[in-house]
């Protein structure tokens, strides 16, 4: 059965795109594995570092977790207008195994925030560079007003529809892709 890896731009132990995912999780129909990045802790990315110690361990785990993924689905925080330092951290170690690090795979940009905008920067961000890294993106959406759109682990809403239907486009790409 093809699978979906899932994880959230997010370090925090209560993060929201964490919990957006969980909930997002019951609507997939295929194989869905959410990972958090807290178990793939890296330090901070640096070129002196990766001469000396090479890729971590946890890093090149989280590219082998990718491979063998028919597609992926990021919900990325935003801090300061942009991806949160751990995200942008993870895809510079990355990268240094594989440049095209997305691996061609379907992937699916969602975010939220507490705040009106949803993350959308950050968002617009990964949307705008992540296919120069091997994205091929199916679609995105910026989840605004976490606390009122998600209560007790459902989404609420319109909002709810278009996921399912953004899920739906993921699977029936990675479905047609043998
Ligand atoms: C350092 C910092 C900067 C932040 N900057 C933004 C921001 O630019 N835009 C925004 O919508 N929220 C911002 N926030 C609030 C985050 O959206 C909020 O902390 C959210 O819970 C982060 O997602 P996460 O829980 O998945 O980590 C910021 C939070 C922190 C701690």
């Amino acid at each position: 059965m093809k699978k979906i890896l899932a994880f959230a731009g997010s370090n925090s132990s209560t993060s929201i795109n964490h919990q957006l995912l969980e909930a997002l999780g019951k609507e997939v129909e295929v194989n869905f594995e959410l990972i958090s990045l807290c178990d793939y802790g890296a330090p901070l990315f640096g070129v002196d570092l990766k001469n000396e110690q090479g890729v971590p361990e946890s890093m090149q785990s989280l590219h082998e977790k990718m491979k063998s993924a028919d597609g992926l689905i990021v919900s990325a925080a935003e801090h300061n207008g942009s991806m949160a330092a751990v995200l942008k951290n993870t895809f510079d170690w990355l990268s240094m195994l594989e440049k095209k690090f997305f691996l061609h795979k379907p992937t699916l940009f969602i975010s939220t925030s507490p705040g009106p905008r949803g993350a959308a920067s950050s968002l617009k961000h990964l949307v705008e560079i992540m296919p120069f890294r091997g994205a091929e993106i199916v679609g995105h959406k910026s989840v605004p007003s976490f606390y009122d759109t998600v209560v007790d682990g459902e989404i609420r809403g319109e909002i709810k529809d278009e996921l399912v239907a953004l899920i739906r486009t993921l699977e029936t790409t990675i479905n047609q892709e043998s």
